[in-house]
């Protein structure tokens, strides 16, 4: 029987292990841990464009003494010469690799990756399907602003069904008792109508001024054909910006996984607003990187904090 951990969505992880990754990145800011995946060889595989995550799993894996190769599509025989990602996998592990970071275009890539590799697959994000630990980064900056997330408004804007990010980020919030609300015309919120436990709204103005976070999504034009309605519109029903901005609460935090559009999704006066956070989340993910590759690693040891 497998016994190595993977991430690949948010399920994989209990609440107790949630919180455990919470207590790990903080005290991994606060003091450097040491060489905790000293001898441990890990592969970034990533078939997509990435600058945040892709450097902020890197630095993960390198401040925690972790060797590192990493992997693009123009070096895998996987891309050019046939061969399946199985025996992809099959190949590494005869290396001694225990670890591997996949991300990929196609969702549910990185749960074949983690069926054929005898080793630990991390989800660095896969098509519109998930994106874990973006989320558990998102969760834990609004756990460090507000504590308890229960009954916390969060609003979701835009691009939601394109969003691998918001697909987990909407599961890590209803499990925390936070209070999910969707807003966005019906065409870029899709599928996500159906996600139980979230509220839709179509009016950004009608929601600001009760929510305690709004998460700002960029349309990801690179995953439908054609844009369902025109950029002026969109700016003019749902860019954040100094007028919107005013109708927060005054403890209200704007946070946005990255990369963001100026002129789209927010204006120049978000990226000056006391309580953008998109920093402080920047920040966090490598200490939630590497709380969770110490986890998968290591398993769960002892209470920190
Ligand atoms: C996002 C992604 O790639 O899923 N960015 C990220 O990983 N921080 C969001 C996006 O591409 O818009």
């Amino acid at each position: 029987m497998r016994t190595r951990r993977s991430l690949i969505d948010l399920d994989d992880l209990s609440g107790d292990e949630i919180d455990w990754i919470f207590e790990r990145a903080h005290a991994f800011d606060a003091r450097a841990p040491g060489p905790l995946l000293e001898g441990v060889d890990a592969v970034n595989l990533f078939f997509e464009q990435s600058t945040r995550t892709f450097t902020s799993f890197n630095l993960a894996l390198m401040r925690l003494s972790a060797n590192v190769v990493n992997l693009s599509p123009k070096d895998l025989s996987l891309a050019t010469k046939g061969e399946s990602v199985e025996d992809t996998m099959v190949t590494l592990a005869a290396m001694g690799v225990s670890v591997v970071v996949v991300r990929h275009p196609v969702g549910g890539f990185p749960g074949r990756v983690a069926a054929a590799f005898d080793g630990h697959t991390v989800n660095a994000g896969d098509g519109a399907h998930a994106h874990p630990t973006q989320a558990l980064l998102d969760l834990f900056t609004l756990h460090e602003e507000f504590d308890s997330l229960r009954g916390r408004g969060v609003a979701i804007v835009g691009d939601v069904a394109h969003s691998r990010v918001a697909h987990s980020t909407i599961r890590g919030l209803l499990r925390l008792g936070a209070e999910p609300i969707l807003v966005g015309p019906e065409s870029l919120l899709g599928a996500a109508d159906a996600i139980a436990g979230t509220r839709i709204e179509r009016d950004l103005d009608a929601v600001l001024g009760s929510v305690d976070a709004v998460i700002l999504l960029r349309i990801q034009r690179e995953r439908f054909a054609e844009m369902p309605l025109s950029d002026r519109d969109y700016v003019e029903r749902y860019q954040l910006g100094s007028r919107r901005l005013s109708r927060l609460a005054p403890h209200a935090i704007v946070m946005h996984p990255g990369p963001y559009n100026r002129g789209m999704e927010l204006d120049e006066t978000v990226l000056e607003f006391a309580g953008w956070r998109y920093a402080r989340q920047v920040h966090n993910g490598v200490f939630i990187r590497m709380a969770v590759l110490d986890l998968l690693v290591n398993g769960a040891r002892e209470r920190v904090g």
